[in-house]
């Protein structure tokens, strides 16, 4: 395989993003909205992997008072189990770290069981559920927690 780069999300990758968002999501973000998020250098930090020059995948971090936030992650369909969400989550953690964050924390839906296999390898672990966490489906979020730092956690 191609070897994979993570770089910073720049607004030429917002069509495609947006596009793929669609595809990937059933409650899809908007291409203002990622336009929205990708400006707020105080806040966030959005990530896209690249694959020969091309986007294959995405992820944003939020961070704030110690803690980070996976705001969003995603690999293109045709590119899944390569291990680009793996190295895209990695790149969100180390952000996070750099950042001095004690922990990170995510809501994923309760029934995305691939999106939790990858978030339990990385050392997340379950640590609740937020009811009626989706606007549309309803659909409870199960919230997992990743520790960077047990002296400021
Ligand atoms: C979840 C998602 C980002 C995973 O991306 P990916 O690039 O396929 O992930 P990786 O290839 O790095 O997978 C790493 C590990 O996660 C687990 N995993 C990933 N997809 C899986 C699946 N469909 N079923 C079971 N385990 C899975 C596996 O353990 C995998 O390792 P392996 O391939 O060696 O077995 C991708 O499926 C996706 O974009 N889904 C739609 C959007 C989404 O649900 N995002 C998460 C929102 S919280």
């Amino acid at each position: 395989m191609s070897e994979v780069l993570l770089r910073a999300m720049e607004e030429r990758d917002l069509d495609l993003v947006a596009e793929e968002e669609r595809q990937l999501f059933t409650e899809p973000w908007s291409r203002r909205l990622y336009e929205e998020e990708r400006i707020r250098a105080q806040d966030r930090c959005y990530l896209v992997a690249e694959m020969d020059g091309e986007v294959v995948g995405w992820a944003g971090l939020g961070f704030g008072a110690g803690e980070g936030h996976v705001m969003t992650l995603a690999t293109l369909s045709t590119f899944q189990r390569r291990g680009i969400g793996r190295l895209l989550l990695a790149g969100l953690v180390e952000a996070a770290r750099a950042l001095e964050c004690s922990k990170v924390i995510l809501e994923v839906a309760v029934s995305n069981s691939a999106a939790q296999a990858l978030y339990r390898i990385a050392g997340f672990a379950p640590v609740g559920v937020r009811r009626n966490y989706y606007e549309r489906s309803g659909e409870d979020a199960l919230v997992m927690i990743l520790t960077l730092s047990e002296e400021n956690a």
